[in-house]
């Protein structure tokens, strides 16, 4: 036997360091931690949890590199925590891990999509219907827009544009970041209803309500506002990951009706190689999206391109981003 089985003892149990982290994230030790070093007695009491596993979870986040032990009693943050994990510093994540906590069971019945087609837990849950979860998502992509996501903004280039329809703009992060670059510019955030009210509170929040709007906009059903002339200028931005091949044709052609002649077009995502067996992040990204989406898919480049030339856009660039991003954004100007 040549073969050493390890790489499969390892994928197998890779979920216990995702469920150590969202464990941590959810007790806030990062945060408790934040104010000095602790001991596990300490942290459990100030997380309200079990000192024994306290101290058995603040090892193992010892192995992850999350926090280390100081004078051979006390815990305290490893820098990465104390960046991204501490609540109310700029680069906080939690939200977002939450969000990855939330999504963490249906993963355990992934078999289960695979087998019938279907999604184990409807959509609507955190897209409005459960006020808790949809917060949770909002502010976590809200979160990430304003972390590892402001690399993406250096890519759109919207000088010169005075109107922006956000399809999908979730929290609005995007087009409040825009529109406070681009002083002539104005955005329309189209998203459902249950996700266009926490956004309100986003954008207010960060100075932007004056030039963003966010509206109530169903891309299955509704047409683009466009109002009071067409737009000049578009983003979909981890939008086109929900949808098969046909949705994403139905929304572009919507994109396409409400945009003037030269208007610019930005998608921004995780995409597949034209192979579409790669990167590895792209194809564990598209099951995620299908096990939380009734049509979730990751696309290639190659077919975006074609989708938006049957639409009336070409491509005129295409910037690939690393890790942590993992998106990829094409340009493409209406003809
Ligand atoms: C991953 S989020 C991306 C949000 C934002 N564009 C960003 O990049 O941060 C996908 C967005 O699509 C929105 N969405 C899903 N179904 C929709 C629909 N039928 N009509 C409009 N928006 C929808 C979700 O509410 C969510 O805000």
């Amino acid at each position: 036997m040549n073969e050493n089985p390890a790489a499969l003892i390892e994928l197998a149990t890779a979920y216990w360091g995702s469920a150590a982290l969202i464990a941590a994230v959810r007790l806030r030790i990062a945060t408790i931690l934040s104010e000095g070093p602790k001991t596990p007695t300490e942290v459990a009491k100030a997380a309200g949890s079990d000192p024994s596993a306290t101290e058995m979870l603040l090892a193992a986040l010892t192995s992850l590199d999350l926090v280390r032990k100081v004078d051979g009693e006390r815990f305290a943050n490893q820098p990465l925590a104390d960046t991204y994990l501490v609540e109310g510093r700029p680069e906080f994540l939690g939200p977002a891990l939450l969000y990855n906590g939330d999504v963490y069971p249906l993963w355990g019945r992934l078999d289960e999509v695979v087998r019938t087609g279907k999604v184990t837990q409807s959509p609507e849950k955190y897209l409005g219907d459960d006020s808790e979860r949809t917060r949770n998502f909002v502010y976590g992509m809200h979160h990430r827009a304003l972390g590892v996501g402001r690399a993406i903004g250096q890519h759109v280039d919207l000088s010169g544009r005075r109107h922006l329809a956000d399809v999908g703009g979730g929290p609005g992060t995007y087009s409040a970041l825009l529109t406070l670059k681009h002083p002539g510019l104005r955005a329309d955030v189209l998203d459902l209803p249950g996700v266009v009210a926490i956004a309100r509170d986003i954008v207010a929040s960060m100075g932007a309500s004056e030039r963003v709007q966010c509206l109530p906009f169903d891309y299955y059903q509704d047409d683009l506002p466009a109002l009071p002339a067409l737009y000049d200028a578009a983003l979909i931005s981890g939008v086109l990951h929900r949808e098969q091949p046909d949705g994403v044709r139905s929304i572009l052609r919507r994109v396409a009706a409400a945009t003037e002649p030269g208007a610019v077009l930005y998608l921004s995502d995780v995409m597949l190689d034209d192979h579409r067996t790669g990167p590895l992040f792209g194809t564990m990204f598209a099951l995620n999206m299908r096990v939380l989406a009734h049509d979730g898919r990751c696309h290639s480049v190659a077919e975006q391109t074609l989708w938006l030339d049957e639409v009336g856009f070409t491509v005129t660039a295409v910037t690939r981003l690393p890790a942590p991003i993992h998106y990829t954004v094409i340009r493409a100007d209406k003809r």
